[in-house]
């Protein structure tokens, strides 16, 4: 099947599927091992999702499937088909950021910024997990996402502002 312009040569590992991202459905032919962040970094060019460690350790490659969040470094993307899929670049409304991307910009939580996409996405459904209770929860739920700049007190303030701003939303 021609892919970007080239043909793609079949071999008896590879398979058609649809990716659902951030709304959009992607059908795309891919080697039955890709992982689904390979397949979102190199396929779909959705690059906001960070490769680190590779081995479920880091959390810099954390996104969403139907809300909870993954590592998506473990899952592969044929298992991901049936989801909706969301990363950092789904957050935003338009020009609008959602209110974690505000807070880290406002609480200044990062500094080299490599785990901060994956920080958000855990973040956002820390919140919605309703994981918000103290900074000591905040942490918790929190810690399958490392920080080797350490901006962890400033992380765990901006998901406390996120979710008093969007708990008072709600109402
Ligand atoms: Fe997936 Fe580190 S890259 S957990
Ligand atoms: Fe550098 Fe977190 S800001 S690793």
């Amino acid at each position: 099947m021609p892919q970007g312009g080239r043909e793609v040569k079949r071999t008896s590992y590879q398979l058609d599927i649809l990716l659902r991202v951030n709304g959009t459905d992607y059908p795309i032919t891919l080697d039955t091992r890709t992982t689904l962040l390979d397949a979102l970094r190199e396929r779909l060019q959705l690059t906001g999702t960070k490769k680190g460690c590779g081995l479920g350790q880091c959390g810099a490659c954390t996104v969403l499937l139907d809300g909870k969040r993954v590592k998506s470094c473990l899952w592969l993307a044929a298992l991901a088909e049936p989801h909706e899929i969301t990363t950092i670049e789904g957050l935003a409304r338009g020009e609008e950021l959602h209110p974690l991307q505000t807070a880290f910009i406002e609480r200044d939580a990062f500094q080299c910024g490599y785990c901060t996409p994956g920080q958000i996405v855990a973040g956002v459904a820390c919140i919605a997990e309703g994981h918000t209770n103290s900074p000591h929860q905040i942490r918790e739920w929190m810690s399958g996402n490392i920080c080797r700049c350490g901006a962890y007190d400033h992380i765990v303030a901006a998901i406390e502002d996120a979710a008093r701003a969007m708990n008072a939303r709600t109402g």
